[in-house]
């Protein structure tokens, strides 16, 4: 398997892989019933290509792929900025897609109280926002190996913060063995409106949001 930086050039093709795989299978996506039927969702595609136009996301293709460029699983980070979550949220109330705004309203109000700007006083953050992994291809190791990646694309940028919102057990594993910590998490049974109705009724074995980070300390140069 090759991993390679995201281009412009991969944008449709990262949108498609994305619209067969995450789009359908990530727990609150399939929760909230956003994507159905290979269909999507305009605002879901933009959150993705604007994550891709921070230049640090990656993608995993076959070798002999290469031609036809069939991607195996992807990694779309972003860069966050604490000036973002105010920008997130009038555009979500702008939103007329109510699936969108179940996942977003949870995933930015979860964000909003656990503020790690605040914690850590950094003023960006490498963002782990979309990672899938073709149906086809899992179980290979390739999502360890894009986290592995990132991490390190992270700390080469020079990034001292990591931050992921896992949706699924997998992924929440995934992350913890690359020495993410869980900051925060949200049950979904606990995630209700004004008549204790749960929003996203979250599949099992699913069963909470987490926000995971990771720290990077730069290594002491010994002295002579
Ligand atoms: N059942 C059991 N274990 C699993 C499963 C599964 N379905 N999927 C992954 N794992 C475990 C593996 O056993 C492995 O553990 P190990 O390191 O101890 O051997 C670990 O998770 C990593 O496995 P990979 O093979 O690297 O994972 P894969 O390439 O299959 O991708 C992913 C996992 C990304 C969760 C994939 O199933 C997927 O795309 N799911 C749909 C989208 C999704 O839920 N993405 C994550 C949302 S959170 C976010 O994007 C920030």
């Amino acid at each position: 398997m090759e991993y390679k930086l995201i281009g412009p050039e991969h944008y449709d093709q990262v949108l498609e892989h994305l619209r067969r795989n995450f789009f359908a299978d990530e727990p609150l996506n399939k929760a909230a019933g956003v994507c159905q039927n290979g269909s999507s969702s305009a605002e879901l595609e933009e959150h993705c290509v604007e994550a891709m136009q921070d230049g640090m996301s990656l993608m995993a293709v076959e070798p002999q792929q290469l031609g036809s460029c069939k991607i195996a699983g992807v990694v779309l980070n972003g860069i966050y900025r604490s000036e973002d979550t105010v920008k997130a949220l009038e555009k979500l109330d702008r939103s007329n897609d109510p699936g969108y705004r179940k996942i977003f309203a949870l995933l930015h109000c979860h964000n909003t109280k656990n503020d790690l700007f605040k914690k850590y006083a950094v003023e960006s953050i490498f963002d782990v926002r979309i990672l899938s992994v073709d149906s086809s291809y899992r179980g290979r190791g390739i999502a360890n190996e894009l986290v592995k990646q990132s991490v390190a694309l992270a700390k080469k940028n020079g990034f001292c913060l990591l931050k992921a919102d896992a949706t699924g057990i997998f992924s929440q594993k995934i992350f913890r063995s690359h020495g993410f910590e869980v900051f925060a998490e949200q049950p979904y049974d606990k995630y209700t409106d004004d008549d204790g109705h749960i929003i996203l009724p979250v599949e099992a074995p699913h069963i909470k949001l987490q926000l995971l980070i990771k720290h990077i300390y730069e290594q002491k140069l010994a002295k002579d």
